[in-house]
C-alpha cells in the first residue's frame, strides 16, 4: 500500500493531534504517502485535502483538538454519501483510509470498507463508550479535566457548606461519571446504567450531616437526562428545598474536550496510530484498533460495533461505601 488517507471525526478528543502525528510519520517512515482530509467524511467527500508530509505534524502532540478539524457529515449515512466518498478515494488515489472517532465513524469507515476501501478505524472519543476497547483516545484527559474542575468547586462548596450538582459529559454512558465521582469524593454518582432514588440521596446527605459532613459533591451524568437541558439545575433546587443545604449546579460542558492530552492519552494514541498503518502496510483493513489492558488489538469492524462494554458496579457502589 503506498498511498493511505487520514481523518477524524464525530466528536473531538485531546490525543487527537496524537494518533494524526503517529499516522502520519509512521506511513512516511514507511515510504507511503499521506493525505490529510479535513472536516471528517464532508472532506473526503468536498475535496478538502492536503498532501502530509513529516512536518505537517511538527509541534502538535502536545495539542488538544484535531489538526485536521472534525466535522458530522450526515449525507455520509446515506448509500449515495458513501459511494461517493469511495470515488473520491479513488480520485485521490487513497488505497487505505484512518478513520479517528466514535462508533459513528466506525459505521462509516464499515461502509467504505464493504466497497473495497481498507479502513481501519481508531477510538476518539471522551466518552470511552467503544466496546472494542479498554479505554478511548481522550478519556483520560478529559477525566482529568473534571477531576480539577472538580477539586475547585470542592474549595468553595467546603467554604459555603453547600451541595455542588456537577454534570459531566459521556453522552449516554458513564463511565467518565464514576470514576471522577470516586477520584472527587463524591457522596453520590448519577448515571444512565444505574437506576438511583434522589429520595435516599437524600437521606443519605442528611444523615451524613447529622454526623457533620458539611459539604456534598455529586456527579450527574448528562446521559440520565439528555432530554431535560436543566436537570441538573432542579436537582440542585431540589435538593436545597428538601435539606436546607445551600445546593449550586454546575454544568462543565465543553471544556471537557479541550487542554493538553495526558501521558496516557499522548501514548496510546501514538501506539495506536503506529499499529493502524502497520495494518494498512499488510493491506488489512476493515478493522478497528482496541486497547485490551496493555496489549494493543484490532477487531472486525462489524464484529466491533456488536460488542458491549460493561459497566464497573464494583467502582459505583465504593462512591456509596467510601463517602459517608
Ligand atoms: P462518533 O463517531 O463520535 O460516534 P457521530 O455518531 O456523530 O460521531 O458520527 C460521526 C460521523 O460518522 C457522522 O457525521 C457520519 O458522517 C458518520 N456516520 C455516523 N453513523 C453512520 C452510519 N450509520 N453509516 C455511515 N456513516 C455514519
Ligand atoms: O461524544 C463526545 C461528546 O463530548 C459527548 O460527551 C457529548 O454529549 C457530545 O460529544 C456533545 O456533542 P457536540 O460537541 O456536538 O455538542
Amino acid at each position: 500500500m503506498k498511498r493511505i488517507g487520514v481523518l477524524t471525526s464525530g466528536g473531538d478528543a485531546p490525543g487527537m493531534n496524537a494518533a494524526i502525528r503517529a499516522v502520519a510519520r509512521t506511513a512516511l517512515y514507511k515510504g507511503m504517502e499521506v493525505v490529510g482530509i479535513r472536516r471528517g467524511y464532508n472532506g473526503l467527500l468536498n475535496g478538502d485535502v492536503f498532501e502530509m508530509n513529516e512536518r505537517s505534524v511538527s509541534s502538535i502532540i502536545q495539542r488538544g483538538g484535531t489538526l485536521l478539524f472534525t466535522a458530522r457529515c450526515p449525507e455520509f449515512k446515506e448509500e449515495a454519501g458513501v459511494l461517493k466518498g469511495v470515488q473520491a478515494c479513488k480520485d485521490l488515489g487513497i488505497e487505505g483510509l484512518v478513520v479517528i472517532g466514535g462508533d459513528g465513524s466506525y459505521r462509516g469507515a464499515g461502509d467504505l470498507s464493504s466497497h473495497g476501501i481498507k479502513c481501519v478505524g481508531l477510538p476518539g472519543t471522551i466518552d470511552n463508550d467503544i466496546a472494542s476497547t479498554d479505554f478511548t483516545i481522550g478519556y483520560d484527559t478529559a477525566m482529568n479535566t473534571v477531576m480539577e474542575l472538580v477539586d475547585k468547586l470542592r474549595d468553595t462548596s467546603h467554604s459555603h457548606d453547600r451541595c455542588s450538582v456537577v454534570e459531566v459529559m459521556g453522552r449516554r454512558a458513564g463511565y467518565i461519571a464514576v470514576n471522577t465521582g470516586v477520584a472527587c469524593g463524591a457522596v453520590e454518582v448519577l448515571c444512565p446504567e444505574k437506576e438511583y432514588d434522589v429520595e435516599k440521596i437524600i437521606e443519605k446527605m442528611q444523615a451524613s450531616r447529622k454526623i457533620g459532613k458539611q459539604n456534598f459533591i455529586i456527579i450527574v451524568a448528562e446521559g440520565v437526562a439528555l432530554d431535560q437541558p436543566n436537570y441538573s439545575f432542579d436537582l440542585a433546587k431540589y435538593i436545597q428545598e428538601k435539606t436546607g443545604i445551600e445546593a449550586r449546579a454546575t454544568i462543565l460542558g465543553h471544556v471537557q474536550r479541550g487542554g493538553s492530552p495526558t501521558v496516557r492519552d499522548r501514548v496510546l494514541a501514538s501506539q495506536m496510530g503506529n499499529y493502524a498503518v502497520n495494518l494498512l502496510e499488510q493491506n488489512i483493513g476493515n478493522r478497528v484498533v482496541g486497547i485490551r489492558g496493555t496489549e494493543l488489538v484490532d477487531y472486525d469492524i462489524q464484529e466491533a460495533l456488536k460488542m458491549q462494554k460493561p459497566f464497573d458496579d464494583a467502582l459505583y457502589d465504593l462512591t456509596k461505601v467510601i463517602s459517608i
